[in-house]
């Protein structure tokens, strides 16, 4: 059996940068015709000439004859100025701007302290410039519970941000509670959409626990418990337009995530695609698996479709335990693990 599907894209990805971007580019640029860039560097992605920098650096590392294109983000800080988002804008390679707020994830110590009384002027341009902001949607207030980080966080900011801006695009990104899903499926179709991983469609917090403590499954935000990751497959395979594919591949070398203090991150890019399609086909909506990959990103960011195709064929194939690269050790997601879906290349 096989699916043949409208290249996909890529709408949450980190490349990192040096010797780690050139490990793992070539995973992403197999699989998907374009990836919005994660800005979360150091020092982070905070103008449009360091989003043109990075984007250069991104396409000499990739294999020769690749198409892959790198949509690029700002990160923006409390003094990202409205100047940088027209900027951004005429460069026609950035694509949206990202809200870490500070001290959220990986590399967002120098995130946003205080969005409504330093960031009203940027989001109102962006609204000028039809430009979206992405959004890591959890509070950093050490009194909350991690587990209730994003309901806060939506409650707190995200619903007050689209009242007070109905005309701003927002992506909630990688959703991971029935909360979320309400959240933005109770918001206008077009404006606020979501980006869904793999981690958060087939693995709830046990998965953190499982046989002792798996660092390999930690990443932000937090896997929650079985009934969001239900609410989470059955939106994604509803139909919604408002969900698409985000893996949020998040390459951290393996001692930085096995150590007493580990970093957040799944590296999942060379097998989000199978595991997409094993979330699809396990609801027996393999149907809506095109639309979730292919479709509804570019039709939200009003991009044209991708014109080349890629086969899944229901073939089992064993996850490598782990990817020795130049750089490092990196531990992919399910490793050791058979899948049904091998992503088939047409060349
Ligand atoms: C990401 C990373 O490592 O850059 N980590 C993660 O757990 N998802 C940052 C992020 O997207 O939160
Ligand atoms: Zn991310």
């Amino acid at each position: 059996m096989e699916l043949s599907l409208v290249r996909p894209d890529d709408w949450h990805l980190h490349l990192r940068d040096g010797d780690i971007l050139q490990s793992v580019v070539s995973q992403s640029a197999k699989h998907f015709g374009r990836a919005i860039v994660m800005p979360n560097l150091r020092p982070p992605i905070t103008t449009t000439a360091a989003a043109v920098a990075y984007r250069e650096e991104i396409l000499k590392a990739l294999p020769p004859k690749s198409y892959f294109d790198p949509l690029m983000t700002l990160y923006l800080t409390d003094n990202t100025s409205p100047k940088e988002i027209k900027a951004a804008r005429r460069s026609g390679v950035v694509y949206a701007v990202k809200l870490y707020p500070a001290g959220a994830t990986t590399n967002s110590q120098d995130g946003v302290t205080d969005l409504f009384g330093r960031c009203l002027p940027v989001l109102e341009e962006m609204v000028e410039q039809n430009m979206p902001l992405l959004v890591h949607g959890e509070v950093t207030d050490p009194e909350v519970d991690v587990f209730d980080r994003e309901k806060v966080f939506i409650d707190s900011t995200l619903r007050p941000l689209v009242q007070q801006l109905p005309r701003l695009k927002v992506v909630m990104e990688h959703v991971t509670t029935l909360d979320a899903v309400k959240f933005v499926e109770s918001c206008a179709e077009g404006f606020v959409a979501a980006t869904v991983t793999p981690q958060h469609l087939l693995l709830n917090r046990n998965a953190l626990f499982k046989g002792g403590l798996q660092p390999h499954n930690y990443c932000l935000p937090v896997l929650k418990r079985e009934i969001h990751r239900q609410a989470i497959v059955a939106a994604v395979t509803s139909g919604s337009k408002r969900f698409f594919l985000g893996t949020d591949s998040a390459p951290h070398e393996r001692q930085k995530k096995e150590c007493p203090c580990g970093c957040a991150g799944i590296y999942n890019a060379p097998v989000a695609l199978a595991l997409y399609a094993k979330v699809f086909e396990e609801a027996g909506a393999l149907d809506k698996l095109e639309a979730f990959t292919s479709f509804n990103g570019p039709e939200f960011y009003g991009l044209p479709r991708n014109t080349s195709f890629i086969t899944l064929r229901k073939k089992p194939w064993k996850v490598p335990d782990s990817y020795e690269f130049a750089s490092g050790t990196i531990i992919p997601m399910f490793a050791g693990e058979t899948l049904d879906w091998l992503p088939i290349v047409d060349s």
